[in-house]
């Protein structure tokens, strides 16, 4: 089966320093299948038009094809299309959503996140708070960086957080929170509660209706899709409720010199011409992942996962950061004192894509004490020799550190 869906991504069959490739930074970004990049191709070269404008033709067909995405994603996740909005990806949506709820908090409020978050789930939480004067806490997590759960309820319960916004994997150690154990208790204390969704929406298919969050955020290219798109789920009333973001053309309802209104979300959250090439790319990413067997897929990747993990463990030396019972197929490892990159650089000789340093995840570095990790992020595309290959290259770039 594998086999077979490899051959639908073209990257997989290119070389790296006339080797052929090993593509272990899906985490990073996953690589396309062609009907993905023949999507793109065929918008801009027999259907591009500008949407939601223009009697003719063509403006026409491509409004109901970007909005038949949005649907297309709403029944992905089981939610209603009008919470979906679109952005420019899930750092866009995060700040969106931080803005507008920052009308909400005062200084007497707490907003929790979890230690394991993306700085695109801190940076803009602790602006708002600079902003508000609310207080920015963190969940507890042990010295491998696994979230605790029991003192993470325990946690909530005694903040009764205003606002908690985890992410449901780690995009730096790949762990699986339980979210819908954080979001139940945390709704007696009306908690809006927003799941960063980067790198779920791939590899855990999230259904946001069983999950109960107020908000979930993803990026269309971390789940096959196209780069510079992303989007938001915003359970309606919330969303609608909340103030405009960015401003201009087609959010609007009217426009005068006395005055403006604007459309009901999610229109009013998007102004300007957005990334319909995007998301009739992201289109074709549905698709995709609708058209083969999830169940499958999941259980080949979580099998690849943990035969890389039991290869990895034989070598002494090193030391596997995270949670290895509840994961994505992230594999966070260092090598004694060795720098990362210097790993990660020898293995880019050997044809081995890997990511090397912090993971935009500084606090939870620190909070392990390093200064960074070998990333090897796994996709359902990899295959069994590509981690032959990687375990090979690795036992070579060991050899030549310890030289
Ligand atoms: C967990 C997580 N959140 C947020 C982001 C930000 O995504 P983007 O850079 O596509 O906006 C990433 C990207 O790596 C991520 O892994």
């Amino acid at each position: 089966m594998i086999e077979q869906l490899r051959k639908d991504f073209p990257l997989l069959h290119t070389h790296i320093e006339e080797q052929p490739i090993c593509y272990f930074d899906s985490a990073a970004t996953t690589q396309k299948p062609q009907s993905v990049i023949d999507a793109v191709n065929k918008f801009y070269q027999q259907e591009n038009a500008n949407v939601h404008r223009g009697a003719h033709t063509l403006s026409a067909a491509a409004t109901t094809q970007y909005e038949a995405v949005r649907t297309k994603l709403a029944d992905f996740l089981n939610v209603t299309s009008k919470e979906i909005v679109w952005t420019k990806g899930a750092t866009d949506s995060l700040n969106l959503i931080a803005a507008g709820l920052s009308e909400k908090l005062s200084h007497d409020d707490v907003i929790l996140i979890s230690p394991l978050e993306h700085h695109a789930n801190i940076v803009p939480w602790q602006q708002i708070a600079q902003k508000t004067g609310a207080k920015l806490e963190v969940l507890p997590a042990d010295q491998q960086g696994v979230l605790d759960l029991e003192a993470a309820k325990q946690l909530i319960n005694t903040l009764k957080p205003k606002i908690l916004s985890v992410c449901h994997a780690s995009n730096a150690l790949g762990n699986i929170h339980d979210v819908a154990a954080l979001i139940t208790t945390a709704k007696p204390y009306n908690t809006i509660t927003i799941v960063d969704g980067a790198q779920s929406l791939l590899h855990l298919r999230p259904d946001l209706s069983a999950m109960g969050c107020d908000f979930f955020v993803f990026s269309a290219h971390k789940a096959l899709g196209p780069t510079g798109l992303g989007g938001l789920f915003g359970r309606y009333e919330l969303l609608n409720d909340m103030p405009v973001y960015q401003t201009g053309g087609e959010m609007i309802e009217r426009v005068s010199f006395s005055g403006t209104t604007f459309r009901d979300a999610p229109g009013k959250f998007e102004p300007g011409t957005p990334n319909i090439s995007g998301v009739i790319g992201f289109g074709a990413a549905l698709d995709y992942l609708n058209s083969v067997d999830a169940a499958a897929l999941s259980k080949y990747e979580q099998g690849l996962y943990h035969y890389l993990l039991s290869a990895l463990k034989a070598i002494d030396g090193i030391k596997v950061w995270g949670d290895t019972e509840h994961n994505i197929g992230v594999v966070s490892f260092t090598y004694k004192d060795e720098h990362h990159f210097d790993i990660a650089t020898f293995l880019n000789t050997y044809g081995v894509a890997v990511r090397s340093g912090h993971h935009c995840t500084q606090p939870l570095m620190e909070h392990l004490s390093l200064s960074g990790t070998v990333r090897v992020s796994l996709a359902f595309y990899n295959s069994y020799n590509d981690v032959d290959t990687f375990i090979d290259a690795l036992k070579d770039t060991i050899d030549m550190l310890e030289e």
